[in-house]
């Protein structure tokens, strides 16, 4: 008898496991809408629908954590995606699937979450991946009573007590654990869970935790409770909600100075038929917890804050990189090496190793100008995703390009990779990424080295402009004379090059320098191979001054891909950029403009460019550290910071 009663119930907790192994868990716990709406629809939902891509496909490669961040247009969107780790992956999948078309009934809210029993979904437009409890946290009692309920009660106090201490310190954040007491009528077991974002850290996680504890301490015994929060997930219920395979030993991470004292004290009154003080201490226990409940707040989010970027600590950025290897090597740039890197939520980035010492002074500046470069987003900059200011260095972590800088498509081996759409692309884009930067973002930023290679390549070949905002870090003796920083001096507008004159048309000329290479293929700052051959401005001026400007073409690029009258056009738009005044040549707003208009063009008479010539070149680089004194003052007035 007493073992077919354990058969059948044995056979009822297969039966029930089997059930959560093939369930999705999509109970709908909580949704929030942001009482805010996007400015422009398209490029949200655009920036929606690219990071819920991104997310699905990060969690078909196994992940239960991802976040994702696009920031095209007006409208950036970042988001984030949890299951619960007991879920099996095509669960999880299939919960988040539920979650992102749930997600979109806030139709244009520029913030949104949707919480399951399985998974949970979230999108901002800005940067939350530190919150851990915020105001929306609440508890959700089940809707029918637990057998034996005090038993329960006090079966549940302690499992959910041991999940809040024990999570925390646990790598993954999540542990699930069962407890089963011996009861009058059958022995009680309660089932729990306890999960943190991976993006927090053990004190976040900590902090969630406590809070979400007392949102659901007064629900036994109702049979189920659930804590929701946006750091962190508590439940518990009297019934199996995971594979038992999944249950940890929460012991050796409950280790603290009294634990020894209170098991003692617990096991000495369950054992020794204290159960009647027991009792009264729980009851006195929820009695008093019942007392402070924390209040169910209203279900929405308001608007984040602006952030500074998210702090990932050395070692974990040694480990994203494998210990900064070699084979991750991405490159070197200007302001020190970078590395290709893989977050531990998945997320593939390029780690910069900024080469400018770490004095109290530097990083005072560099949390400065970190913060302000943090909050630009616009989709032709790469977005700088965080940073690590403790530790051997100082490191910039940005988001990934997949296709690398310009320079490798158009020189070299990839030359005459790019159509003549792509090229174009490129150029309107690159404009637009500037002229946000010196108009549009509420500081004005120079960025004063613009070259093919900081300009990098996306999935899409859209590009983007990498290390502005950079250049305020460098200390005084290295400003743009140093060789590191603007070895290209091709690309250098010369009144700045030689007397330390800054403006924004100092990146109006290097964009100009650049439009000329897109179009023709050809590198300005090469020493030409036969002496008779001259930099490629110098040469294409010539040309444009005998009416054979076309012939600076990229002979790569399909003639029937372009039309010579707006090839002509932009031949000359990149030549009102270099002119040797800086007061004539256009505003990037202007270029802007211009490029977009280019078919209507009328031909215009840009004066001649400033550029060095092959000979004073030479004279030109010895010249320059002798102006060090303006180069200094330069220095302090790099970055433009202007109210707006
Ligand atoms: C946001 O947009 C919705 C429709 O998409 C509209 O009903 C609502 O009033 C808007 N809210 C605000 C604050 O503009
Ligand atoms: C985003 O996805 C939704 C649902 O799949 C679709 O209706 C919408 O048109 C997409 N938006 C853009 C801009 O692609
Ligand atoms: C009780 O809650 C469960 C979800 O936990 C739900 O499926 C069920 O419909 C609820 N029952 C009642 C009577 O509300
Ligand atoms: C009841 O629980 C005790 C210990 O918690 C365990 O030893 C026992 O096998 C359980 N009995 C049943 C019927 O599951
Ligand atoms: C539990 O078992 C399932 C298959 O039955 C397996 O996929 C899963 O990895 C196991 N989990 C753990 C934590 O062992």
């Amino acid at each position: 008898m007493e073992q077919l009663r354990i058969c059948i119930s044995l056979t009822l907790m297969w039966w029930l496991l089997e059930m959560t192994v093939s369930d999705p868990q999509t109970y709908l716990l909580n949704q929030g809408c942001s009482r805010f709406n996007v400015t422009s629809f398209s490029d949200f939902s655009r920036n929606l629908n690219g990071t819920l891509a991104e997310l699905r496909g990060q969690l078909e490669n196994g992940m239960y954590f991802a976040v994702a961040q696009e920031a095209t247009g007006s409208d950036p969107v970042y988001t984030m995606v949890q299951c619960r780790n007991y879920m099996s992956r095509r669960d999880c999948i299939s919960c988040f699937t539920t979650a992102s078309s749930q997600i979109r009934s806030c139709s244009s809210a520029n913030g949104a979450r949707v919480i399951y029993d399985g998974c949970f979904l979230r999108y901002e437009s800005n940067m939350f991946y530190q919150q851990s409890t915020q105001e929306g946290h609440l508890g959700n009692c089940g809707n029918r009573s637990a057998s034996q309920h005090t038993i329960f009660e006090t079966t549940v106090g302690r499992l959910l007590g041991n999940l809040v201490r024990a999570t925390p310190r646990i790598d993954s954040f999540f542990a699930a654990n069962s407890e089963e007491v011996v009861g009058v009528n059958g022995n009680v077991t309660a089932y729990g869970v306890a999960q943190c974002m991976q993006t927090i850290d053990e004190a976040g996680c900590k902090a969630c935790l406590d809070v979400a504890l007392a949102n659901i301490r007064r629900c036994p015994p109702d049979s189920d409770g659930r804590a929701v929060d946006t750091g962190c997930f508590l439940r518990y219920s009297d019934s199996p909600f995971f594979p038992a395979n999944f249950t940890i030993d929460l012991r050796p991470f409950l280790t603290t100075r009294n634990r020894t004292k209170r098991n003692a004290l617990i096991g000495g009154l369950a054992g020794g038929g204290g159960l009647l003080l027991l009792l009264t201490l729980i009851l006195f226990w929820v009695r008093n917890s019942r007392n402070n409940i924390a209040a169910p707040q209203e279900d929405v989010e308001g608007p984040p804050e602006l952030q500074g970027p998210m702090t990932y600590t050395y070692k974990e950025l040694n480990f994203a990189t494998s210990n900064f290897s070699q084979q991750n090597k991405l490159g070197e740039g200007g302001f020190g090496e970078v590395y290709k890197g893989t977050l531990k939520n998945g997320r593939v980035v390029a780690v910069k190793k900024l080469a400018i010492g770490t004095s109290e002074k530097v990083k005072a500046e560099f949390h400065t100008e970190v913060k302000l470069i943090s909050n630009v987003h616009h989709r032709n900059l790469v977005r700088l995703v965080g940073c690590c200011s403790k530790g051997p260095e100082l490191l910039l972590v940005y988001e990934f390009m997949p296709n690398g800088s310009l320079d490798k498509h158009l020189f070299g081996e990839g030359h005459g990779s790019l159509n003549w759409k792509q090229r174009y692309d490129i150029i309107l884009g690159t404009a637009k990424g500037i002229a946000y930067l010196h108009e549009e973002f509420h500081a004005c930023i120079i960025h004063r080295d613009i070259k093919p290679s900081n300009i990098l390549l996306d999935r899409d070949f859209q590009p983007k402009i990498a290390d502005f905002g950079l250049v305020r870090l460098l200390p005084e003796d290295q400003t743009h004379l140093s060789t590191k920083f603007a070895g290209t001096f091709g690309y250098t507008a010369p009144e700045y090059a030689m007397h330390g004159q800054l403006s924004v048309k100092v990146d109006t000329y290097s964009f100009g320098v650049v439009v000329l290479e897109i179009i023709s293929g050809l590198k300005n700052t090469e020493t030409p191979l036969d002496p008779a051959d001259e930099f490629l401005l110098k040469r294409a001026w010539g040309l444009y001054q005998d009416n054979m400007a076309i012939e600076i073409v990229d002979r790569s690029l399909n003639p029937e891909e372009y039309n010579v009258e707006e090839m002509k056009r932009m031949i000359e738009i990149a030549f009102l950029c270099t002119q040797s005044s800086a007061s004539l040549r256009p505003t990037m707003s202007e270029v802007v403009a211009l490029l977009k208009t280019v078919s209507s063009l009328e031909p215009r008479q840009p004066t001649r460019p400033a550029f060095i010539e092959s000979e004073s070149r030479v004279n030109y680089i010895p010249h320059e550290s002798s102006t060090s004194t303006s180069s200094s003052n330069a220095t302090n007035s790099i970055t433009q910071v202007s109210g707006r």
